[in-house]
């Protein structure tokens, strides 16, 4: 029998979590004002817990119960940490992503992508990937590589640019042409003819024409259950270049609204930072 105290602690003890984090708030925001020798570093940090605290107090004020108030602080935190990381990683292009190397090639992916990239390989077990946009031939190896960790599946990747220097895999066969091209698709559809598990990746000319053409093209290829991967669809402000136009995320868009085969995988998305959110397309029908 749940007694009147079941009812009463757990609110005395949210009041004095509430209570608790008040003072901490305070603690903060008069060290700021009376300690004019605190370190650039120590503000940031501490005005960071300020407004964690005020966030974290107004989503649970509102909120039925924890999961909810969670989940609303999660909400709020992804505009100010996620985001703004994402800016800077993707800001930083010397540092980050043009300075990115899978065993010395060059490759253009966020490297928590590529880490979804070899659970989805795992899970899928394609028998062939189909890469639009080959550029060094980083991710192509890095596919080839997970490939010959499973023990099976073949690579095509292709550029419009022919490039003398891409790495040498036995898994991977490279294309020259445009990826909407019809030589370039009908050398991929004999390359898919006898397969039963295909995955495909679309990292080529970003534009939302372009991707949208892709998508309409590439996507009857993928197998039931596997994925139409669309690199990218974090610009024109999703959230980085908001100037870029029309791109990858607004081709998902458009795209998603003529089918029902493929919908957003967002677990996918699961380690906060992508180059390519809502960009998971699996096939579902
Ligand atoms: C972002 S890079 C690819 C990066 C590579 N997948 C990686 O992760 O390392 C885009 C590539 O797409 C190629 N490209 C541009 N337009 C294309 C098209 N119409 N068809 C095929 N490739 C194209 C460019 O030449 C460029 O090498």
């Amino acid at each position: 029998m749940p007694t009147p105290l079941d009812a009463i602690l757990p609110r005395m003890a949210q009041r004095l979590r509430f209570a608790l984090r008040r003072c901490h708030a305070c603690r903060i925001v008069h060290k700021c004002l009376t300690d004019g020798k605190v370190y650039c570093i120590s503000i940031i940090y501490d005005t960071l817990f300020l407004l964690l605290d005020i966030f974290w107090m107004s989503g649970e004020r509102t909120c039925a119960n924890d999961d909810e108030a969670v989940m609303k602080f999660k909400q709020k935190l992804r505009p100010l940490l996620v985001d703004a990381f994402h800016k800077l990683y993707y800001g930083s292009k010397r540092q980050t992503r043009h300075n990115t190397f899978w065993l010395g090639v060059p490759c253009f992916k966020c490297p928590l992508d590529l880490w979804i990239y070899q659970e989805i390989i795992f899970e899928v077990r394609p028998d062939i990937i189909i890469e639009a946009g080959t550029a060094s031939g980083g991710s192509a190896l890095f596919l080839a590589c997970v490939c010959d960790w499973i023990g099976s599946g073949s690579i095509v990747s292709i550029d419009i640019q022919e490039r003398a220097d891409l790495p040498k895999h036995n898994r991977i066969n490279y294309l020259v042409g445009s990826s909407v091209s019809d030589p370039i698709v009908q050398q991929v559809s004999r390359f898919v003819a006898d397969k039963h598990s295909v995955l495909v990746v679309l990292d080529s000319d970003h534009s939302r024409e372009h991707v949208l053409e892709e998508l309409r093209i590439y996507s009857r290829f993928v197998t039931l259950n596997s994925y139409v991967i669309v690199e990218d669809t974090n610009l024109n402000g999703h959230p980085i270049k908001p100037a870029f136009g029309p791109g990858p995320m607004e081709a998902v868009v458009e795209f998603l609204q003529q089918t029902d085969r493929f919908a957003i995988d967002a677990d996918r998305e699961k380690f906060f930072l992508t180059f390519n959110p809502k960009g998971y397309l699996k096939r579902v029908r």
